[in-house]
């Protein structure tokens, strides 16, 4: 069966499917690799390195003959978005990407159109075999990372203390809203960098994670826990909210540095501060909204840019992992490859996508042209 690993051609996108060491893992299992050309580039992979590798440097109409799998990071560019990417597909083929498709029903149906198979990876289920195959973890981890990076360049102070000839520097106060994946690596990377660090969440689990972690878990009184049974957060209520924006107006207005990372699968992002809380940080402070993509936890914040609101920095980067494109490909391309090997039968030379099994119950949104009913919540 062949592989074709695309070149992404979504903005801010510089990440790709697949990296020379996955590449001959595939050619390992008996596929035939096509990569098209420059694919590797945004990554720093050349196309020499996939060709060292065993793969076919491709472009043009030949890339896509005969295709059995595609391996992409971004869901493809549907007619209407310039670029009908879906019209390259052989019938028959199989896309494996981040479709983000609870919140894009409609490029899932144009894949049933296009009598394709389409697996969902986003949707992987959180449980241990699916560990090694799960991209939201991967790429969230160096999300995390990269925003403390991002929001200490543009503090105009340092985040350690630094006691000199000259006078004692005090720590950078940071608060990480969210505590899943990215806020637990923004918590140890604002502690590795000398902050003093506080973190919040809606899930009670949480609070046990931030503190291992040497940071403050800034408590909200809640009757009920807000995870759900796959280990994501649900809406909480009104009154919870309430509380929570009490609670943070205090927290906020000692804070030099907020990175945010809160999310609800499926659905926009928590409103969590507001603008009468940005007025109320001092001066010169931060903050970082990794969930701009999907409306920010931080109202005013701006997808892709970076402004100033009542003297507040705030940072909406577009696409964060993709900022640290070559480690952030190596571990999308081993997270597909690991799918891939889970899945592949010897006997076939093809993956089984069995329904019966949890992993591809949840990942597989459309089978040889027929949308599956809508994912459960997870
Ligand atoms: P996510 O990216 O969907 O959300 C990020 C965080 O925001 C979550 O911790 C969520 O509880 C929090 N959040 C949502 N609404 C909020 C609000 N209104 N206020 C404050 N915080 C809010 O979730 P992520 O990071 O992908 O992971 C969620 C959980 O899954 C974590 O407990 C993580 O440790 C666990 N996990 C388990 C895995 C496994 O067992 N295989 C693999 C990866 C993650």
């Amino acid at each position: 069966m062949k592989i074709v690993i695309p070149k992404e051609i979504r903005a801010h996108e510089f990440r790709v499917a697949a990296s020379p060491e996955t590449v001959k893992k595939l050619i390992g299992l008996g596929f035939s690799v096509s990569v098209e050309k420059g694919a590797g580039l945004g990554s720093a992979i050349a196309d020499e390195d996939y060709d060292k590798a065993g793969a076919l440097i491709d472009s043009g109409k030949n890339l896509y003959k005969d295709a059995g799998l595609i391996l992409k990071v971004q869901r493809p560019m549907l007619k209407e978005e310039g670029t009908d990417e879906l019209s390259f597909y052989p019938k028959g083929a199989i896309l494996v990407a981040h479709l983000s498709a609870l919140t894009h029903p409609q490029d899932v149906a144009a894949y049933a159109k296009a009598g394709i198979s389409a697996i969902a990876l986003e949707c992987m289920p959180r449980i241990t075999r699916a560990q090694s195959m799960d991209i939201l973890s991967s790429q969230s981890n160096l999300a995390g990372y990269k925003a403390v990076l991002d929001a200490a360049s543009v503090f105009g102070k340092a985040m350690p203390m630094m006691m000199t000839a000259a006078g004692t520097i005090m720590p950078a106060k940071v608060l990480v809203v969210g505590a899943g994946v990215a806020g637990l690596q923004a918590i140890a990377t604002a502690r590795r960098l000398g902050a003093v660090v506080s973190a919040f969440d809606v899930r009670a689990a949480a609070k046990e994670q931030v503190e291992s972690l040497g940071a403050t878990f800034v408590e909200v009184e809640s009757d009920t826990d807000a995870e759900t049974a796959g280990g994501y957060a649900k809406e909480v209520s009104a009154d919870y909210k309430a509380r929570q924006a009490a609670k943070l107006k205090e927290v906020l207005e000692t804070t030099d540095m907020v990175i945010c990372t809160a999310l609800i699968p499926g659905k926009p992002a928590p409103r969590i501060i507001t603008k009468e809380m940005i007025k109320g940080m001092k001066q010169g402070s931060v903050i970082v909204d990794l969930a701009v993509e999907m409306g920010g936890n931080a109202e005013g914040s701006v997808y892709g840019e970076i402004i100033e609101k009542d003297g507040v920095t705030l940072v909406g980067h577009a696409n964060v992992p993709a900022r640290l494109a070559r480690d952030a490909s190596q571990l999308f391309a081993r997270n597909v490859y690991n799918f891939i090997a889970a899945f592949f039968k010897t006997e076939t030379k093809t993956l089984s996508l069995d329904q019966g099994d949890e992993i591809i119950k949840a990942i597989l949104v459309v089978q040889d042209g027929k949308a599956l009913t809508e994912k459960e919540t997870r």
